[in-house]
């Protein structure tokens, strides 16, 4: 085989960045394998024949940065439309916006508390466990906003995350449970907030859109069949950016990376509209689901090219992954983090071959530091070994 530059193991966001910077910048002949059918990785939509809605193959995708790096490098290859994310929760047969503020509070209290009211009584309410050190889920959320809105919208919700009574999981998981004292419900902060104009697929299909850039799907790195494989690149001493889990690159010899996965029920409703939102959570134990996505909702710019009285939606259900589920959100426990520590560090002695995304460094990563980390890997680990 007549090896190219630099192969690039995952059409994800982190493996086409590294692609697109390495033809800009090394002119180099750059060869994707990726073991899916199509490239964008997790970020990957299409477009659903009888519905005409854009679906988010691997659950719903938001893009918001406040770099202006990345800002600036996604709108090269796409314009966004004005979407901002807003996400509602349905409990006890009410729909409260989220996260939790002022609209929430005042609506699920049937009050008109003032910020400082508002404040005082989540404050009053949190006391019930103060001067206390919570080490489960159950007491930390009750101490950080109090029980009734913890048993609300936590308690149930959580519970269906992470298929497990909070009182048996760690207080670890969460840090703080934000609650806004003004009715602002924009879900993001970022400076910089859109989806992609045409969809996420066409934005990606520009990055590599050069005659040096081959694709090819459907090919698993580790298949010795095929000739992009680990052991046929490591002895040609061809350059590697590797994005698939870092414990399968290893063989798995030091242990396996705990994950989480979601299973996605599809329903169709012959209506125009039927949660009137793109997200609508269940804060409830009664829904098995933990939230439904609408996609048709994400792009009400497209209503016009939208199948009358027919909609799609997304039932998400969360539980822990096994070896062979998409891995989606790392789990993090400090065992977790000692053992990437020591995967890392064997990573690191692999010569030419560079580790990265949320699979190769086991981290979430939103979509926009999965781009500036490939940004930065690209001059810091890649540029070396086009030499
Ligand atoms: P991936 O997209 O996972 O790409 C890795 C690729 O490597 C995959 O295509 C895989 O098939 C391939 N691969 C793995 N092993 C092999 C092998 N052996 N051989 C060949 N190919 C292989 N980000 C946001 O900014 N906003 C959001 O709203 C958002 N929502 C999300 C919701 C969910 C449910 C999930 C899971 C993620 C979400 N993200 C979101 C994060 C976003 O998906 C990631 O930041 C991004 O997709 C990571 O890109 P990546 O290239 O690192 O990994
Ligand atoms: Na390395």
């Amino acid at each position: 085989t007549q090896y190219p530059d630099l192969v690039i193991v995952g059409a994800g966001l982190f493996g086409l960045t590294v692609a697109q910077q390495a033809v800009e910048h090394a002119g180099a002949r750059v060869h994707i394998i990726d073991v899916r059918d199509h490239i964008g990785g997790n970020a990957y939509s299409y477009f659903d024949k009888e519905t005409g809605a854009e679906i988010h193959k691997y659950g719903a995708h938001l893009f918001h940065t406040s770099n202006e790096r990345v800002w600036k490098y996604v709108n090269r290859f796409t314009e966004f439309t004005n979407y901002v994310h807003r996400v509602y929760a349905t409990h006890d047969g009410v729909v409260y916006p989220l996260p939790i503020n002022l609209g929430t509070i005042n609506q699920f209290f049937g009050k008109a508390y003032t910020p400082a009211e508002a404040k005082a009584l989540i404050e009053e309410q949190a006391g019930e466990l103060a001067g206390t050190d919570p080490q489960n889920l159950n007491d930390k959320g009750i101490q950080l906003i109090g029980r009734p809105l913890y048993e609300a919208f936590i308690k149930n919700y959580t519970a269906k995350q992470w298929q497990t009574d909070p009182a048996e999981l760690p207080a670890s998981i969460i840090k703080r449970l934000p609650v806004r004292f003004n009715y602002d419900n924009r879900y993001f902060k970022d400076t910089w907030e859109g989806l992609p104009k045409d969809g996420y697929t066409a934005w990606f299909e520009r990055m590599i859109d050069d005659p040096r850039i081959t694709v090819e799907l459907g090919v698993d790195f580790f298949d010795e069949t095929q000739p992009y494989n680990r052991k046929a690149l490591q002895a040609a001493g061809v350059p590697v950016v590797y994005t698939g889990p870092i414990d399968r690159y290893f063989d798995y010899e030091l242990g396996d990376l705990k994950w989480r996965t979601v299973d996605f029920k599809e329903v169709r409703y012959a209506e125009d509209d039927h949660f009137g939102c793109p997200v609508m959570n269940f804060s409830d134990s009664d829904v098995p689901y933990t939230r439904a996505i609408e996609f048709r909702n994400f792009n009400p710019e497209r209503a016009d090219s939208y199948t009358p009285g027919r909609t799609v939606v997304w039932e998400e259900y969360s539980r822990f992954a096994e070896r062979g589920d998409e891995p989606y959100y790392p789990i993090n426990t400090d065992e977790d983090k000692a053992l990437y520590a020591r995967y890392a560090e064997k990573a690191a002695a692999e010569p030419r071959t560079v580790f990265g995304g949320r699979l190769g460094t086991y981290k979430y990563y939103d979509m926009h530091n999965v781009i500036d980390t490939a940004l930065t890997a690209y001059e810091e680990q890649v540029a070396p070994l086009l030499g």
